[in-house]
């Protein structure tokens, strides 16, 4: 058995009991089906001596009581045997959920969103198709096959080995298919993980598609992914198209040896025909469960198909773990050391022998051109990266000794994307702290001055914000995204451009909010617009993945650097930037 089936089989042991129901039940239905081929003589025996006239009200109700027990059965096993792979499935589902959100963000640097998202529905829907169909299949085909076998045994042992001989030949060509098919529908779910990229990025990106007009090229890049996918399903329709009739072909050439043999056994008078027919029931009977088997070990190897896929993504290895003696961090002071810090995403390096030391509760704050690196140190402060070379230290510790969850906890961030997911106003802020009261929540927006649109929402902090938050403006979601920071209650807090999109107003109170927070918490704050920095105690200046200077607004605008140089463009020629 490969190692895929039995892992996904491992998924329904806890359910043995559900598995064990049905296997009794499919065991009464198979019965009930070797009966009735066997009973296919004694009737046809009596009929034929036209003496038994009792027979002909015995034998209706007698197949109406078969076919009741062998329905009632059925029912039985089909509902256990279903309900059993759809908790199998369930804890895959739930299993493949927690791992991948339990991944590294490198591993969401490489992996598509929609591709993600396609193999937690098609893929794990295909893998359940299969599972369903073939633990139905399984108990109940088997059971039906040593049934009738065991009827055609019965009846002329002679015959039955000469069937029997044909049925090792239908193997070769059923794995061989199998394997065909398990590859064309890895395939294909390949090609549906691109096509679910598309449309993850189509819908998230609709406003830039409309806005560029891109409608038509989008559409058509979708037709041709959609017609790449039909191109590798082909492939599967083929082969399991082809399972069957090849089967059936050598099937026949057992049939055909046993009408030859059976019949010229008959003319001898070695055989009865009414032996003769019941052994032809049972035959044909016994055509139906090994096609039933040959479909069955076909869907399953589609469902490998999926099945490695999903399991792929589930073992994913990640870098970033708890070492296993890891330091469970209480609230730090929040003392901050960067020790020659080099770090980078592919092989360009983006941060180069950074260091900087922050004492507890002061104000740090980055500055520099775009894709200088700030919002990477960011990164690597919470260790969603680990660095390449030096260390990061936080209240002396090392990141990589301290486990996760603890300091996760010391961490509150405004990112420069406003994240927020489609719940009411409330429960945004609320992911900051799951276990915040109302009041609490009202305060945090308060505090991030976003308490004033909410009351003029029409269900206020009740109100369903939309997928990402899109029935807001952007300040608003800024200002949302500061609220959630804040209820978190962190001792270090990381704004990176949390007040960019702001008036200048606004921005001015969100900051003195900010300011009042700042107090007593080690602070990071990223910022374009030097207006915002300029209270910070220390201003780390970056270009291209090196601090340039490190100092406070007086030292730095005193020297001649790229700080005085920024300065100057800032506010020599623009009054007030009111227009930024
Ligand atoms: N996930 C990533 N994968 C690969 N490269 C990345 C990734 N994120 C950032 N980079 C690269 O790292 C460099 C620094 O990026 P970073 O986001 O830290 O810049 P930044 O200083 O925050 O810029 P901005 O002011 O525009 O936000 C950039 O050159 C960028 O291309
Ligand atoms: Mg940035």
């Amino acid at each position: 058995m490969s190692p895929v089936l039995k892992r996904t089989l491992r998924y329904f042991l806890p359910y043995w009991w559900l598995l064990l129901l049905s296997a009794l039940f499919s065991l009464v239905v198979g019965a009930m089906d070797g009966a009735f081929a066997y009973l296919v003589e004694p009737v046809l025996q009596r009929i034929f001596a036209g003496k038994d006239t009792t027979i002909f009200l015995l034998v209706p109700m007698g197949i109406v009581i078969l076919f009741l027990v062998r329905g009632v059965s059925r029912y039985i096993y089909d509902a256990t045997i279903k309900l059993a792979g759809q908790k199998a499935i369930q804890d895959i589902r739930n299993d493949f959920f927690r791992l991948t959100t339990r991944q590294d963000m490198s591993f969401y640097n490489r992996q598509a969103t929609g591709d993600l998202m396609s193999r937690m529905t098609n893929d794990i829907s295909t893998m359940q198709e299969g599972m369903g169909q073939v633990v139905t299949g399984l108990f109940r085909d088997l059971i039906s096959l040593a049934a009738l076998l065991g009827v055609i045994f019965y009846r002329n042992w002679q015959l039955a080995t000469i069937s029997f001989i044909v049925f090792p030949l239908t193997i070769y060509p059923a794995q061989l298919i199998g394997k065909k098919i398990k590859n064309a529908a890895r395939r294909s779910l390949d090609v549906m993980g691109g096509l679910g990229t598309t449309i993850q990025e189509t819908f998230s990106g609709i406003k830039v598609i409309k806005a560029f007009g891109l409608e038509q090229q989008i559409s058509e890049r979708f037709e041709q992914e959609n017609h790449n996918f039909l191109q590798q399903f082909k492939r599967y329709i083929k082969y399991s198209s082809l399972a069957t009739p090849v089967t059936e072909m050598i099937v026949s050439l057992g049939v055909a040896a046993v009408i030859y043999v059976g019949g010229s056994q008959v003319m001898a008078g070695r055989m009865t025909p009414a032996e003769l027919f019941s052994f032809i029931a049972a035959m044909i009977m016994l055509f139906t469960p090994v096609k039933k088997l040959q479909s069955s070990y076909n869907v399953m190897q589609r469902s490998a198909g999926a099945a490695e896929r999903v399991f792929q993504t589930m073992d994913a290895q990640r870098s970033i773990v708890d070492k296993p003696d890891a330091v469970e961090l209480a609230r730090v002071s929040g003392r901050v050391e960067f020790q020659e810090v080099g770090f980078r995403y592919g092989d360009e390096p983006v941060l180069q022998g950074v260091n900087l030391a922050v004492a507890p509760g002061q104000m740090v704050a980055l500055v520099g051109p775009s894709g200088s690196g700030k919002s990477t140190m960011a990164a690597l402060l919470m260790r969603f990266y680990d660095v390449d070379q030096g260390a990061i230290l936080l209240d002396g510790h090392d990141l990589r000794d301290i486990s996760l969850v603890s300091l996760n906890r010391q961490f509150a961030l405004v990112d420069q994307e406003t994240t927020l997911f489609n719940d009411t106003i409330a429960n945004n802020i609320r992911y900051g702290r799951p276990d915040a009261s109302d009041a609490e929540v009202e305060a945090a927006a308060r505090a991030a001055f976003a308490d004033d649109f909410i009351q003029q929402l029409p269900e206020g902090y009740a109100t369903n914000i939309g997928d990402r938050g899109a029935r807001l403006s952007g300040g608003q979601r800024q200002r949302l995204c500061i609220a959630r920071a804040l209820i978190k209650d962190a001792p270090i807090l990381i704004l990176d451009e949390a007040t960019s999109a702001l008036d200048t107003e606004s921005e001015k109170m969100v900051q003195q909010a900010l300011e009042n927070l700042m107090r007593n918490r080690t602070t990071f704050v990223i910022a374009h617009r030097l207006s915002t920095v300029q209270n910070a105690d220390l201003i780390v200046v970056l270009e291209q993945g090196n601090i340039l200077e490190i100092g406070s607004h007086a030292d730095l605008v005193a020297g001649s650097g790229l700080y005085s140089r920024l300065h100057a463009l800032q506010f020599s020629d623009q009054p007030e930037p009111v227009a930024a």
